[in-house]
């Protein structure tokens, strides 16, 4: 596989665990609330009834639309937040920094979240490909993100680029990890800009 970070791009200025940075949950929103409207919005037009999503890098709160989704899976690092979570049917914690191999089945999914959290990810080559693998023909992951960031976990290419640079890096990682199709959305809801990078998987 490609790798499209080098050693230097995967630094952070905080070296120590990414579970202990995250060992106590924090109950807040990680950008205002026109974003996460924004982005509820988007998620309402590429997802339908009976979608299978994978909210990868979640927390308490997924901002997923009303519609009657046929299950929602989880993943992060605070149980508690996970917990709290009411969207999530179930959910399993996982340092991608230390395993990018998902435990869940190939083709599995038609949708994968990954809200405000892309720029922490070290291997992300890995992790997309992953997303890939567990996504049926033609699903879609969709990737948000705005300028704030818990800065001495970001990764290095993160902190360095702007935020046209930091999508041309999220397009990247698709391409690096098989996808096809990507689209970009870019708007000032609110006070924080809202990006999203949209990724096609391959057709059958
Ligand atoms: C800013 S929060 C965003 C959470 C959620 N998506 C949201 O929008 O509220 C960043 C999240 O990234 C996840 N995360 C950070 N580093 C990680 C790592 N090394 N492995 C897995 N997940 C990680 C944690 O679950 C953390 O909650």
């Amino acid at each position: 596989m490609t790798s499209v970070l080098s050693d230097i791009d995967r630094q952070t200025i905080d070296t120590t665990d990414d579970t202990q940075f995250y060992e106590s949950p924090r109950f807040v929103t990680h950008a205002d609330e026109a974003f996460t409207t924004r982005l509820t919005a988007l998620y309402d037009s590429e997802m339908k009834p009976g979608d299978r999503v994978f909210d990868a890098m979640s927390s308490w709160v997924s901002f997923l639309p009303e519609s009657p989704l046929a299950s929602v899976v989880g993943h992060g690092l605070n149980e508690d937040e996970l917990e709290a979570n009411d969207r999530l049917d179930t959910y399993f914690l996982q340092d991608f920094n230390s395993d990018q191999t998902l435990p869940l089945e190939e083709n599995a999914f038609d949708v994968v979240c990954c809200a405000l959290s892309v720029q922490y990810l070290q291997y992300p080559s890995d992790v997309f490909s992953e997303f890939g693998r567990i996504l049926a023909p033609d699903g879609v992951a969709i990737v948000s993100f705005t300028n704030r960031m818990f800065p001495t976990k970001a990764i290095r290419a993160w902190r360095t680029r702007s935020m046209d640079e930091r999508a041309a890096l999220v397009d990247a990682y698709y391409k690096a990890g098989g996808f096809g199709e990507t689209a970009f959305i870019t708007a000032k809801p609110g006070s924080d800009p809202f990006y999203a990078v949209i990724g096609r998987a391959p057709p059958a």
